[in-house]
């Protein structure tokens, strides 16, 4: 399953591209004679500092965004987590900014960056991006993840059975689930004796993630960066506790961290922890909300909902019958999720109708005109 978001994850269109401009610079440009004046886009950059951040995140994004929308069209000015931006909606202006590498760099707001750390691979282009994205990408070919299908099979069968006899939240239970997947696909089985601490500090950490960028006691942003250091020092104990073992073992390790690690890569101790932080943060939540939409789709379509449990059940039984012959407990294998094509086609078409990643950011490194604006 973790190979079909990751495949998905390179095609999926995000429906609205956030982007930030270089605002000083155009309005300086607009105030320099002899130069044509290109206006901003219609909007309101909001308050001060704080610009239309409250207006963004105490309601839902949708509401913010098609309200804007009504109101000024497919292309607005606002001011989110202190920063001056142009949010644009269309497929075509989407287009036109992801096409265009050379003129918007990759970019997040100051609280995420400094979360993150600024070794992450989404503040990155050229050769350490390119270098970065082979080594994530390595970690996750069906290489690398069929041994451990049997241990995620494990993790799903333990939430299902925490969940029973209480009532739940769909989307925190599978954001708990994809966090214990994701700690098992970066750090392998040496995730066990940090989890709980590992699960504090991030939990926290998140809760920052979109918060204005104000570090004094008491904000979330402060307190985030005060785990995120914590973080920092549970992760060097588990690179230096991983570098141990890799000088007495022989075996290559296959999960995230083993790729970030491998001899030849040169990576830094930061660079390592940046990139595994950063790559919880993208598989976490993003994989959560398909589980979430999957299982709203499926309530909605029971046709379909029969379809998909005839198919798992199918291998269910098909499980029990090799146990009998063989004689002994047969897990979930690699081979047994190539079998599930209707299961694979309701993922495909869940992540196609629901938008999972609503927006995302660019820094336009020159000023850019775009229909007239
Ligand atoms: C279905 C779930 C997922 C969705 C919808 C999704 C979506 C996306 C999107 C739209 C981007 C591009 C963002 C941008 O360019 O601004 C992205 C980047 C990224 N995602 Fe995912 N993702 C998902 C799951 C995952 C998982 C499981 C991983 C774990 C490896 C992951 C790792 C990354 C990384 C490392 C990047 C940065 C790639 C780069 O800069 O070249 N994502 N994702």
């Amino acid at each position: 399953m973790e190979l079909n978001f990751l495949n998905s994850m390179f095609c999926i269109f995000a429906f609205v591209v956030f982007f930030l401009f270089v605002i000083n610079s155009l309005i300086t440009k607009l105030f320099t004679p002899n130069r044509r004046k290109i206006p901003l886009p219609p909007g309101s950059l909001g308050w001060p500092y704080i610009g239309e951040t409250f207006q963004l995140y105490s309601q839902n994004p949708n509401v913010f965004f098609a309200s804007k929308q009504k109101r000024f069209g497919s292309i607005f000015k606002t001011h989110i987590l202190g920063c001056p931006c142009v949010m644009i909606s269309s497929p075509e202006a989407a287009k036109f900014v992801l096409s265009r590498a050379h003129l918007f760099k990759p970019t997040f707001p100051v609280s995420k960056e400094r979360m993150l750390g600024k070794e992450a691979i989404f503040f990155h282009q050229g050769d350490y991006h390119a270098k970065l994205r082979k080594l994530v990408l390595r970690a996750f070919m069906p290489e690398a993840i069929r041994s451990i299908v049997p241990d995620i099979e494990s993790i799903a069968k333990d939430s299902l059975k925490s969940c029973q006899g209480r009532l739940i939240n769909t989307f925190q239970e599978m954001k708990t689930f994809t966090f214990n997947v994701a700690l098992l696909s970066i750090f392998g089985k040496d995730e066990i004796l940090y989890r709980e601490d590992l699960k504090r500090c991030y939990y926290i950490l998140e809760k920052g993630y979109n918060s204005m960028p104000i570090n004094l006691p008491g904000t979330l942003f402060h307190k985030s960066m005060k785990v995120r250091k914590e973080l920092a020092q549970i992760l060097a104990k588990i690179i230096s506790t991983r570098r141990q073992r890799m000088q007495l073992e022989e075996e290559d390790h296959k999960d995230l961290l083993g790729s970030f690690m491998g001899d030849k890569e040169g990576l830094t101790d930061q660079q390592i922890a940046d990139n595994v932080i950063g790559v919880i943060f993208a598989a976490r939540d993003t994989t959560a909300s398909v589980l979430t939409w999957i299982v709203k789709y499926l309530g909605e379509n029971p046709s379909v909902l029969q379809a998909v449990t005839a198919e798992q059940e199918a291998i269910i039984r098909s499980k029990e019958e090799e146990e009998e012959e063989e004689e002994e407990e047969k897990v979930l294998s690699w081979a047994d999720t190539k079998k599930m094509p209707l299961t694979c086609r309701v993922i495909q078409e869940t992540l196609r109708v629901a938008s999972i990643l609503s927006f995302t950011f660019r820094e336009a490194v020159e000023d850019v005109e775009y229909q007239g604006q």
